[in-house]
């Protein structure tokens, strides 16, 4: 009997970045229950087994072919890549996931003078993204000195250990609570999955198979449907504001001045966009969840 080909994704084992992880799994209807925390966990029913490893691991463990997928932050894995770039590295990006979006951003005290990067010139800068940010200071032609801290970078001016900082951004209220405003973003972040640059076909039609079940999911959680009546004579004037419709369908409806019009919106409806179907002359107008779509 041949081995069953099963593909090894590494995957962040605690912190935002995982729970996404795991909930976008569950919406795919791939439950990874792994109650006792193991480290590694198999997928029942699928040929698919889970490592869980501290973030900073996963593009190496990726690039040296133990794992053969991994879910990261594309700042770990751009800062990875950048280090490696005069050695061998074989993880590539593979697919975006859209969530655990942030910036790596320069930031500055309160009350610093900010205008370009060139007004960071010369200044020592800390960090624990040290290649991202010489990369950035090299295009940008800025002499500065790079501090490199593996953590609680926030602090560091007042500990005056440097100037000013280059950290991840996200809600802005570690800055504000540290004196520090946001000055000049350098790398917009999200998670991606990567994947070994030398896996096997086989295994990449496993990963791929997945990839598109779990971006059909990714789409149905941004996608609603809509349902709403409205008078025959404004049905044009109501679809055009459906946001990212395809041919909605219309129905008769007992009252032969009205129609019903059902639509999936790719888009996010907000209540602006209902208010405004409103005045149209819509109305009972309904927006519901989608659990899964296939496009
Ligand atoms: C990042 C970053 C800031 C914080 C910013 O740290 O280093 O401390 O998030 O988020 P905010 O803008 O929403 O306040 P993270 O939580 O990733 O941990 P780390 O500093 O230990 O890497
Ligand atoms: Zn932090």
């Amino acid at each position: 009997m041949t081995k069953e080909t099963r593909i090894l994704i590494a995957m962040q084992k605690s912190g935002r970045l995982s729970e996404k992880s795991l909930e976008l799994f569950k919406q795919s209807g791939i439950v990874i229950n792994n109650g006792k925390r193991q480290l590694l966990y198999r997928i029942p029913e699928l040929p698919i087994d889970i490592l869980f490893v501290r973030d900073d691991d996963i593009p190496m463990l990726v690039s040296e072919g133990t794992c053969d997928l991994g879910i990261v932050g594309s700042n770990v894995f751009k800062e990875v890549e950048l280090s490696k770039k005069d050695e061998e590295f074989n993880a590539a990006h593979f697919f975006s996931l859209g969530f655990a979006k942030c910036r790596l951003s320069l930031a500055v005290p309160e009350h610093f003078d900010f205008h370009s990067p060139q007004s960071i010139d010369g200044l020592r800068i800390a960090t624990t993204y040290p290649c991202i940010l010489k990369d950035f200071l090299k295009k940008n032609k800025l002499k500065c000195e790079v501090a490199v801290m593996s953590g609680s970078v926030e602090i560091s001016p007042h500990l005056k250990i440097s100037d000013i900082i280059c950290d991840i951004v996200s809600t802005g209220a570690t800055l504000v609570e540290n004196g520090m405003k946001e000055a000049y973003n350098i790398f917009d972040s999200e998670a991606i999955f990567i994947r070994n640059t030398k896996i096997s076909d086989e295994k990449l039609k496993i990963a791929s198979k997945l990839v598109s079940r779990l971006d059909c999911a990714l789409i149905a959680n941004k996608s609603k449907y809509v349902m709403l009546n409205a008078p025959k004579s404004k049905i044009k004037e109501i679809t055009n504001l459906l946001p990212g419709s395809e041919s909605p369908t219309i129905m008769p409806l007992a009252d032969e001045n009205k129609v019903a019009i059902h639509a999936v919106c790719s888009e996010p409806v907000f209540w602006d966009t209902m208010e405004k179907l409103k005045a149209a002359g819509a109305s009972s107008i309904l927006v519901l969840p989608i659990e899964k779509m296939m496009l």
